[in-house]
């Protein structure tokens, strides 16, 4: 059992199949990429754990990068965007975005809505976990880790109001307080 600010968590993925997830995903993406080097934009903070271990298991040429927006408050998305900071140039890159998760995709559109102008040669989207029944937009999403019920979870990078990002496991909101 877990407490984070005043809500309980329980234990929901454990590492191994987390790392078995990235693994496969990072070879997926590497077999699509042999002969280009990619550039992983990690979206932070949430996708820092992610992005460190997608690297550890991709065996190409790449170069990796951050960008930072926040979007989101407590445990529904509010919907709610700012600008895509300190991204630097990616024009004529081939851009992968690496997100820790996509819900209602509110992010994902406001981040290809702004890799469109700057003149990126191709991007493809890599999400860590995916939402299906929370998602709104029609974005493809490329690469996706493992699907999840539309329940809150925390772990492995993902926060409740801040806490809960280190943790190298994944935990979701107890049923009995998950509405
Ligand atoms: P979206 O814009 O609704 O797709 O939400 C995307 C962002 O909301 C993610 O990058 C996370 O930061 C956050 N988020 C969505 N679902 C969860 C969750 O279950 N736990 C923690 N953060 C979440
Ligand atoms: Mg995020």
């Amino acid at each position: 059992m877990l407490k984070l600010h005043d809500l309980e968590f329980e234990p929901y993925l454990d590492q191994h199949t987390l790392q078995d997830s990235i693994k496969h995903l990072a070879n997926r993406i590497h077999d699509d990429y042999q002969s280009q080097t990619p550039v992983f934009l990690g979206i932070l903070n949430g996708a820092f754990m992610f992005l460190s271990d997608l690297m550890k298991n991709y065996k190409g040429n790449c170069e990796i990068n951050f960008t930072k927006l926040a979007s989101y408050a407590g445990v529904s998305s509010t919907g709610e965007v700012s600008t895509l900071l300190g991204a630097g140039n990616l024009k004529g890159k081939h851009v992968i975005v690496v997100e820790d998760i996509v819900d209602t995709g509110n992010t994902l559109q406001h981040i290809v809505d702004v890799l469109k102008k700057e003149g990126v040669a191709s991007f493809k989207i890599a999400s860590l976990f995916f939402k299906p029944e929370a998602y709104k937009k029609s974005l493809p999403i490329d690469y996706i880790g493992i699907e999840i019920p539309n329940k809150f979870i925390v772990g492995f990078g993902l926060d409740y109001n801040g806490l809960g990002r280190n943790l190298s496991e994944i935990y979701q909101l107890k049923s009995n307080t998950n509405d």
